[in-house]
């Protein structure tokens, strides 16, 4: 697909940093990206500001809010944008679960303006990539993967709110005719992911010597997929994708969390042993479990795997090990991702939630 305007909305995040990284240096894609993103306390332009320096000429940032329709409709006609890769939301679950009123504004109305800003600007306009999860498909037992056919059965304000955008993109691509692809992936990690999430989170408080809070059991099960293998399929689907479709997306990395957990401790003792005997293990502090907790996600990727030949390239092995390395050396980007409200946020949940089980 020829696009020339491609926008990327929440490209100060976590994947949406690490995807028009993928695309300026390695996809064979030549257009231009605007890169729309309201930067909350997870959007961090230092996550490109290497990539505005060395791509003037391809890459623009403009702050601003997906729910400002007037400023959507402004930037969609400025840039002669004509396709859409859509990552902007409130990502995490917790949050959700505290304080729902923002992801309902972001991940359902900010979905509905741009949805409606390409309707009202229709001309040239080519692909609306939505970017969506797992967990709209809700929980598995034992045995299963949820596969593109599995009914919608959204457990937290986070997965309903996303579930509710998917539909309204399916919707607008029935009704409008409007070119949408919708990819539903598992559990991401890699570089840039804000420390909040389970990876670096513990990869930060057991460098730190603090407790590593495991929620519940520790049991529960995700299919983690690290980050660059996400972007490459993304940028599969937009290219060859079918409009009106839906590919989910998998890392073939099913893990419960307390073994993440351990792994993680594991590369760290010998990276950096503290003294010797001591392994960081010992920091593992069961905690009160997370309200609704879905306890296992698993993708059956074999649509896209079939359609396109694609395969997740990283093993949880290699891609937790370079995590670690990259998060090793990016002391000044955890400082300062780490500052504000980071903190806030952080202190509120060990005072309120964390208290062990
Ligand atoms: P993130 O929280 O790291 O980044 C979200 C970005 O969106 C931030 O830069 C933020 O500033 C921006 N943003 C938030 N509200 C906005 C608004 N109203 N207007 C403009 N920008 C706004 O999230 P992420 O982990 O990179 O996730 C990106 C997308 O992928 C989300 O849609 C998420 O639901 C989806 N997803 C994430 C994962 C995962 O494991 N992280 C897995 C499946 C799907
Ligand atoms: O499955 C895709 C989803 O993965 C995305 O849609 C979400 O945006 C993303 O945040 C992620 O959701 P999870 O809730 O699965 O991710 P999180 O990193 O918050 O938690 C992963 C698992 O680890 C989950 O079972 C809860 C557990 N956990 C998490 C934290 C933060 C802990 O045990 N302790 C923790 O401190």
């Amino acid at each position: 697909m020829d696009i020339k305007n491609l926008m990327v909305t929440g490209g100060c995040g976590f994947i949406g940093s690490n995807f028009i990284r993928y695309l300026l240096e390695e996809a064979d894609f030549m257009g231009k990206i605007i890169n729309v993103d309201k930067l909350t306390y997870a959007g961090n332009p230092e996550n490109l500001s290497d990539i505005s320096e060395r791509y003037p000429g391809r890459y623009v940032f403009q702050k601003a809010d997906i729910c400002d329709a007037v400023r959507m409709n402004q930037i969609f006609r400025d840039y002669q944008v004509d396709a859409i890769c859509h990552f902007a939301a409130e990502s995490h679950v917790d949050r959700s679960i505290k304080r729902p009123e923002e992801f309902i504004q972001t991940n359902i109305t900010g979905t509905f303006n741009l949805l409606e800003t390409i309707r009202q600007n229709a001309g040239q306009f080519r692909l609306f990539h939505h970017v969506s999860t797992d967990e709209v498909y809700g929980s598995l037992g034992r045995e299963g993967y949820f596969t593109e056919e599995t009914p919608y059965r959204p457990n937290s304000p986070y997965s309903a709110s996303k579930a509710a955008s998917d539909h309204l993109v399916r919707a607008y691509h029935e009704t409008y005719g409007l070119p949408a692809v919708i990819s539903n992936c598992s559990n991401n990690y890699g570089p840039y992911q804000f420390p909040e999430k389970l990876i670096p989170l513990m990869i930060l408080n057991a460098l730190d010597g603090k407790p590593l809070p495991v929620y519940g059991d520790g049991r529960n099960v995700r299919d983690w997929l690290y980050v660059k293998d996400h972007c490459g399929a993304i940028w599969t689907i937009m290219r060859f994708g079918d409009k009106g479709e839906t590919y989910n997306i998998g890392g073939n990395s099913e893990m419960e969390n307390i073994v993440i957990v351990e792994m993680i401790c594991d590369i760290l003792d010998e990276i950096i042993p503290v003294s010797a005997g001591y392994s960081r293990k010992k920091l593992i502090t069961f905690v009160k479990d997370r309200p609704g907790h879905d306890r296992r996600y698993a993708i059956d990727f074999s649509k896209l795997q079939k359609a396109f030949n694609w395969t997740p390239r990283e093993s949880l092995a290699t891609g937790l090990r370079k995590t670690i390395v990259w998060y090793l050396e990016n002391a000044n980007w955890i400082e300062r991702s780490r500052s504000g409200e980071y903190r806030a946020w952080i202190s509120e949940q060990y005072e309120q939630e964390r208290s062990p089980s």
